[in-house]
């Protein structure tokens, strides 16, 4: 292992000092019966749980070989009793039993006792069966070789630099807190694979992606890589990447075959095709699930998985075309090839139909595939959501896709993922604290949690992730929470109304721009005039309306009935039409940009309160960023308003000053 100079914190892994909750007797031994204690899963569970209790109770757990009448039994059952992954923990007197079916149960049985101690509660009465609700739980990371993040907003990559693969401490790090919330795979480089990313499937890169792979293995984590498509063009292969040459297939066949050789237990691979300028089957005139069955074919020999991506639209769109529309295009280039997929394919769905924008609808995608493996992507670096300089938690939007209940029955996107998998683009990288503003890492912290546990509401998982890393202190508990719950609409409210997106700096996607991307070719227009704004979605407009099952289909195509927060999505709405709540559109435009800003500066007086009982450095950030955000809300607030009020001539009915 390399030394690694940059310091780096330990997120909500803090294992400092903890107030006793009466769990001292049941943390003085552990048995572990029925595994095998060297198990690199068992070994590292074992070591996690010394070091944790070291640190918040001061005391060292002796592994004992027999049933301790303090401490701790960990017993193997069949997996008919507790299923892969999970564990159940019953406190009997002073003694907690863990039972398992596996080493991974185990590790997260270890990690769910921590956890407690970590909140201050008592593990007394503790009589829990738990099980992941959803079965891959992964993380995408956008990583590239050169040590560059795509759309990453804390510092640089920890896993490359110059075209070498780094790998220290900080990475075992890395693997335990992301195994202690449950994450089980990991996509290591960005799904924009170019240049040296490229050759990670060859030899040049083995060595140190084994070492990888092994570090996140020892945490029950699977690694994955991102492939190119046209790898066989530019490693020396045929020319040409069609998937059904058969002088293709024998070059995938081999270099899978490769890969497999030196990575056994590889995950298997990630591929954005045809999008944004990668190169897919479409070039050769074949279908998306012709390109992924050919993948998915190879693939299956060696027990690995095939990710595709349905990131697929047409980025080079006319402006003027207002038929063409990006939010179809997910749906268009996948739906008909339904049931034709081979049974190794996953397609990865982004949560909305454009792109990761702080409100959309949930794609009709998700659902409207009914014979296809589904897993469903969110992106917690934000992007498009305050690039971790604003904060804004993004559970609760989460919580909202996973709960669409997509076609009038009580079936919910959930349960259309569960068995196969969500993922989330990752918010990390090699800043101090790994997500650049403190704040951000509850992002992190509750996607894994979430994933793990659908049922738990956003509200838990803020307090959960405030007690392990900020306090245990109430009044701490209670304003960071509130910060938290509240970020996301607060954001909106400064940022684009109703649905409609974008109006952001191109290509950097932070501030506003209004018009930035309005006479562009990327598809993401809100047709602002003199009169209303929106994008006719509907059957008489783009007729994208007409993708989502009933209900869904009649709510969105009626402006009477679509949901206010995505009205300009789906329509194009006059300045003067009158909102539920009696304001009209525009006054309502002008009056949530005046609330947002007020309601970042209410947070950040909340925060200035609590300074005290924070931990300096995050207080220390946190500040700085707040102030950051404060001027981005103002820059936003001033634009829009400005903006409406020069394009439609209707005064403020409150008078306020614009620009
Ligand atoms: C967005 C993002 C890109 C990214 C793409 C993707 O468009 O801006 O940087 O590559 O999503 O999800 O593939």
């Amino acid at each position: 292992m390399e030394n690694y100079e940059k310091k780096w914190t330990n997120l909500w892994l803090k294992y400092e000092k903890r107030a006793d909750a009466g769990n001292f007797c049941f943390c003085e031994m552990v048995c572990v019966q029925g595994f095998d204690e060297h198990n690199t899963i068992i070994s590292n569970a074992l070591k996690e749980f010394a070091k944790g209790i070291k640190g918040m109770l001061g005391i060292t757990p002796a592994v004992v070989t027999g049933i301790p009448a303090k401490g701790i039994w960990i017993a193997k059952v069949a997996d008919a009793i507790v299923p892969n992954e999970g564990f159940h923990l019953k406190t009997e007197a002073e003694r907690i039993v863990m039972e398992a079916s596996d080493e991974n149960g185990v590790l997260y049985g270890i990690f769910y006792l921590l956890r407690q101690i970590a909140m201050e509660k008592s593990l007394a009465g503790l009589n829990i069966k738990e099980r992941p609700a959803i079965k891959n739980r992964m993380l995408n990371h956008w990583d590239n070789l050169d040590g560059s993040v795509e759309r990453g907003y804390s510092g640089h990559s920890f896993y490359f630099d110059n075209n070498k693969i780094l790998i220290s401490e900080r990475t075992v790090d890395y693997a335990r807190f992301i195994a202690s919330i449950g994450i089980n795979g990991v996509v290591i480089n960005n799904v924009n694979v170019k240049d040296a990313a490229t050759y990670l499937i060859t030899p040049t890169y083995f060595n140190e992606v084994r070492q990888l792979k092994e570090i996140f293995a020892g945490y029950g984590v699977k690694l994955f890589l991102s492939l190119n498509f046209a790898a066989p063009l530019e490693l020396g292969g045929p020319d040409s990447a069609d998937p059904f040459d058969e002088d293709v297939i024998s070059w995938w066949r081999g270099q899978i075959a490769l890969v497999y050789e030196a990575l056994p237990d590889l995950g298997g691979f990630l591929v954005k095709a045809d999008s944004e300028g990668r190169p897919g089957p479409f070039t050769y005139g074949r279908t998306q699930a012709d390109g992924a069955n050919m993948l998915a074919r190879l693939l299956d020999v060696h027990g690995g998985m095939l990710i595709w991506r349905c990131f697929v639209y047409n980025c080079t769109q006319d402006w003027r075309d207002r038929k063409t529309d990006r939010a179809r295009a997910g749906y268009d280039n996948f739906i008909q090839s339904d049931g034709d997929y081979h049974p190794n394919v996953i397609l990865q769905i982004k949560n909305g139909p454009m792109d990761f924008q702080i409100r959309e609808p949930v794609s009709p995608l998700i659902g409207g595939l009914k014979k296809t493996n589904q897993m469903l992507e969110v992106q917690i670096a934000q992007e498009y959501t305050g690039q971790q300089i604003d904060v804004c938690y993004l559970i609760p939007m989460f919580k909202e896709v996973l709960d669409f209940k997509y076609c009038g029955s009580s079936e919910k996107i959930f349960d259309v993922i569960k068995n196969i998998g969500f993922v989330a683009v990752t918010n990390t990288g090699d800043d101090e604290n790994w997500t650049g503003n403190d704040l951000a890492a509850a992002n992190l912290y509750g996607f894994g949690r979430l994933a793990w546990s659908v049922s738990l509401s956003a509200e838990e998982i803020a307090e959960e992730w405030i007690r392990q890393t900020l306090s245990c202190d109430e009044e701490v508990i209670a304003v960071v929470k509130k910060i938290l719950l509240s970020s996301r609409d607060t954001f909106e409210k400064y940022t684009c109304p109703l649905g409609i997106g974008w109006m952001v700096t191109p290509h950097y996607h932070y501030g506003p721009s209004v018009d930035g991307y309005e006479y562009s070719q990327w598809g993401t227009y809100h047709r602002a005039d003199h009169l209303g704004i929106g994008v006719d979605r509907t059957d008489k407009g783009t007729g994208y309306t007409g993708q989502y099952q009933e209900p869904h289909k009649s709510i969105y195509n009626n402006i009477e009935t679509c949901p206010e927060e995505l009205l300009l999505f789906f329509h194009y709405v006059p300045y003067k039409y009158i909102l539920k709540s009696g304001k009209t559109l525009i006054q309502h435009i002008y009056d949530t940009h005046f609330e947002g800003v007020m309601e970042v500066e209410e947070m950040i007086k909340a925060w200035n309160r609590i300074e005290a009982k924070l931990p300096a450095d995050v207080f220390a950030v946190v500040t700085g960023r707040f102030e950051q955000q404060l001027n981005n809300a103002k820059e936003w607030r001033d634009h829009i308003n400005s903006y409406f009020y020069r394009k439609s001539g209707i005064a403020d009915e409150k008078g306020r000053k614009f620009y």
